[in-house]
């Protein structure tokens, strides 16, 4: 057969699916059930209005094509709240509705970056940003992040080249929980600003904030001209309202001009998002009670795996946003991966090794990743950011109940690896 694209063979594959596999084969053997801390679903049912809107949108033959950026109605809803809850000035026309944010991400790299470009993204993040460079052709820089997971601006700044088109900030983040506070992402906006870069804002985790208000980066320029602004606000259905199988986000672009090629950019990416969802999705809109019942839960189930895991000593803070917690197994002498895949094996609970979360290509002087291509449809093993090796995300959206079995078992097993390892010392 011709080769496949190299772009296509640059991509490694997700750290959490392969975790996926390994939990179903368990659970599939029978030697299970796994308590599942490996992946960012929500335990909770969509809102039933969603469910019912959905229904009653197919019953009603909402069926058809709909138009490439979304139904209007859906886009006139997320004009206000975008403009009421984020702060952020929008026109209809900004708004770009998407089949979940992960493809609407894609959508605003294409748009941003040429190939060669380089895109700052953060050193420990969500595996779908660096796929999505490689296979955009950009070249992805990592900037630093510091204690708390923190962006270190200064160290942000000096990873700008001439080459640098644009930065990805992701508040809350995925893997690490951090919220950045308003002078960081103040800060950033304006390192941004002053080397005319892209901001790539990515709010998918905007409704579960814990102990502070969510900020956009999006609200800083409302008051700037059109021409001025450069952030691209992401946001999704998934996580605020246990829509992750809905598959519905959506996009607000900087200015009229940036959705215009956004709306071009979705006609062969996407065609369209789903109808009826977009329906369901309109309802969601009108209630927001579900999301504050969900946030207290991941609250509280925080606080519960958060005072577990800093008693046992493998944290050293506290998550602010989303429902994830890097724990680190430096004392237990296994790197995540190893102690990932052992956990599972003895306990049953499936984690996600951080070294999936911090890949960090090299790049040739030909602007692609050094070494050899694997044969074949195998993935290329790229350098892991050491600061990630000893790391494992633990994502506590599951229940109350499984968070603390899930979690003790892992301060257990950490606790035998630490006696393994002192014994074999001796
Ligand atoms: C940081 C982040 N952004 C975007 C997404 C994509 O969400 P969706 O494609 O379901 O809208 C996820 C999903 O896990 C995420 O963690």
């Amino acid at each position: 057969m011709p080769s496949p694209s190299r772009r296509s063979r640059y991509i490694p594959f997700s750290p959490i699916r392969a975790m996926f596999r390994l939990a179903d084969e368990m659970d599939r053997s029978g030697k299970g059930p796994v308590i599942r801390f490996h992946v960012g679903d929500p335990d909770f049912a969509p809102p039933d209005a969603v469910v019912e809107a959905t229904h009653r949108a197919m019953r009603e033959g909402k069926t058809h094509y709909p138009q490439s950026v979304g139904v209007h109605e859906l886009r006139l809803a997320l004009t206000e709240k975008v403009t009421r809850r984020n702060g952020i000035a929008a026109e209809w026309e900004q708004v770009v509705v998407a089949p979940g944010s992960t493809e609407a991400l894609l959508a605003v790299m294409e748009v941003a970056l040429d190939p060669g470009d380089e895109i700052l993204l953060p050193e420990i993040y969500w595996p779908n940003y660096g796929q999505q460079s490689l296979l955009a052709s950009a070249k992805a820089v990592f900037y630093p992040l510091g204690a708390g997971y923190q962006p270190d601006v200064e160290g942000t700044r000096r990873c700008i080249t001439p080459k640098t088109r644009c930065i990805l900030i992701n508040s809350p983040s995925n893997p690490t929980g951090a919220v950045f506070p308003k002078e960081t992402l103040r800060a950033l906006y304006d390192v941004a600003r002053k080397h005319d870069l892209w901001i790539v804002s990515d709010e998918a985790y905007e409704d579960i904030v814990f102990d502070a208000d969510h900020v956009s980066l999006g609200s800083f320029e409302r008051d700037l001209a059109e021409a001025e602004r450069r952030v691209f606000s992401l946001f999704t259905f998934s996580k605020s309202y246990a829509m992750t199988g809905f598959r519905l986000g959506y996009i607000v672009a900087p200015n009229m001009t940036t959705a215009t090629i956004l709306r071009k950019t979705q006609e062969p990416l996407v065609g369209s998002t789903a109808s009826m969802i977009q329906w369901g999705g309109l309802a969601a809109l009108r209630d927001d009670g579900p999301i504050a019942v969900m946030r207290d839960a991941y609250r509280r189930r925080r606080d519960l795996a958060v005072g577990m895991l800093r008693e046992a000593g493998l944290i050293d803070y506290t998550p602010q946003g989303a429902f994830y917690v890097l724990a680190d197994l430096a004392s237990t002498g296994l790197t995540g991966d190893e102690f990932a895949r052992a956990l599972l094996e003895e306990e049953k609970v499936c984690v996600a090794p951080a070294a999936g979360f911090a890949f960090a290509p090299h790049y040739g002087a030909d602007g692609n990743p050094e070494g050899a291509l694997p044969p074949d449809a195998a993935a290329p093993d790229y350098p892991v950011n050491p600061k990630a090796r000893h790391l494992v995300r633990i994502a506590f959206c599951v229940s109350d109940k499984d968070v603390e079995e899930g979690i003790s078992r892992l301060v257990r097993f950490a606790a035998r690896c630490r006696d393994r390892r002192g014994a074999s010392a001796r």
